[in-house]
């Protein structure tokens, strides 16, 4: 089967290759999935370039979500059959979803919404799972507002999605180009990030929430609006890291606490409540985020595609992110 894999630590996605690999094995815990779409998330980048302290296979199969089509079941698995189209985001300990066929923990795995398409599964399952999970911080405030920066990309348009779905008012931060999309999906109100700043277009207590997905200058400008709580994916809790199967030493938690410190002192400042939003993969969230996702009929924003094929031929790089693999 072919696979793309990581032939050396360094820049971007340059680095990965098509290969021929054996197929995987199948242990009692896992599922045998033939994988039809993976995205190229952002945090692709950083766990090809090679993440202190994560330890890599040989060889090393790149990506980290994706969706297909259950093959076979370990015989200790229960609530899948094959032929049962699912996604799926592993762990960073655990990654490798570039391949035609791949053996998956159970327990990441979901049942996809019946009205997707697995190609629009395989562009979702992270930020799907990303977006349902920050959300939770914002249960059961029906009719009150909340502002989503980068309300149109991969993580934003979902939670503007949730978040609609809540009962949340929603103002979206986003290119001008998507407004239409954003309006269509609920969004009360679009600020174009490019020709306006949220700050002057918003009265402190206009805003109730903040998810954020954009990070450094609009995370820290998010505290002037004064709202009661700011949940970042771009603020990197050590206490949540275990999420990702990685065992953070003390001393890496120390640098994240430091690399934080900006913005904790910014929150502090204005009486605000700043979490983070780490996410792990998680089965039992990611079939609440589907049932959610089916129920409410969430679509998926456009995204462009690219085969196994054409990287065989063209290779990846850091351009390659947000695009989603066909196999
Ligand atoms: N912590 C976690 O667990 C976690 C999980 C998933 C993702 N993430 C992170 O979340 C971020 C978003 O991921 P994604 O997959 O959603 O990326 P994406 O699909 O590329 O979306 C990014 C969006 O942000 C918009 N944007 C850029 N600058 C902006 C600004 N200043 N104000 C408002 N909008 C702006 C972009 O709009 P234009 O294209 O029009 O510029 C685009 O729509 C990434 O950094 C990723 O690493 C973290």
């Amino acid at each position: 089967m072919k696979a793309i894999v990581r032939s050396r630590p360094g820049k971007a996605l340059s680095t990965m290759q098509v290969m021929d690999l054996p197929p995987p094995s199948l242990p009692a815990d896992h599922l045998r999935i033939r994988v039809a779409t993976s995205r190229i998330n952002p945090v692709d980048v950083d766990l090809m370039k090679g993440m202190p302290f994560l330890k890599y296979k040989q060889p090393q199969i790149g990506g980290i979500d994706g969706a297909g089509e259950v093959l076979e079941r370990g015989t200790a698995t229960t609530g899948f059959q094959p032929g049962d189209r699912v996604f799926f985001y592993r762990h960073f300990t655990d990654m490798g979803t570039w391949a035609e066929e791949i053996s998956v923990p159970a327990n990441v795995v979901a049942k996809i919404p019946q009205h997707l398409e697995l190609t629009d599964a395989g562009a979702v399952a992270l930020p799907l799972l990303t977006a349902f999970e920050s959300m939770q911080q914002f249960q059961g405030k029906t009719g009150q507002t909340i502002l989503i920066h980068g309300g149109a990309g991969g993580v934003g348009f979902q939670a503007v999605q949730v978040a609609v779905a809540l009962g949340l008012k929603v103002v979206a931060t986003a290119s001008a180009k998507d407004e239409k999309r954003l309006k269509t999906a609920g969004v009360a109100q679009c600020i174009d990030y490019k020709s306006q700043r949220f700050e002057q277009v918003l009265k402190p207590g206009a805003i109730d929430f903040i998810f954020d997905t954009v990070g450094k200058d609009t995370l820290l400008r998010s505290m002037l609006l004064r709202p009661k709580k700011v949940v970042s994916v771009h603020y990197a809790d050590p206490a949540l890291m275990h999420k990702t199967g990685m065992k953070v030493p003390g001393v890496l938690k120390l640098i994240l606490k430091l690399a934080n410190r900006k913005f904790t002192k910014a929150a502090k400042k204005e009486g605000v409540t700043l979490l983070g939003q780490v996410t792990g993969g998680n089965g039992k969230t990611l079939q609440k985020a589907a049932d959610l996702a089916q129920k409410s009929g969430f679509i998926v924003g456009p995204y462009t595609t690219i085969s196994i094929q054409d990287i065989a031929q063209q290779g990846l790089n850091g351009k390659s992110v947000g695009r989603i693999i066909v196999f």
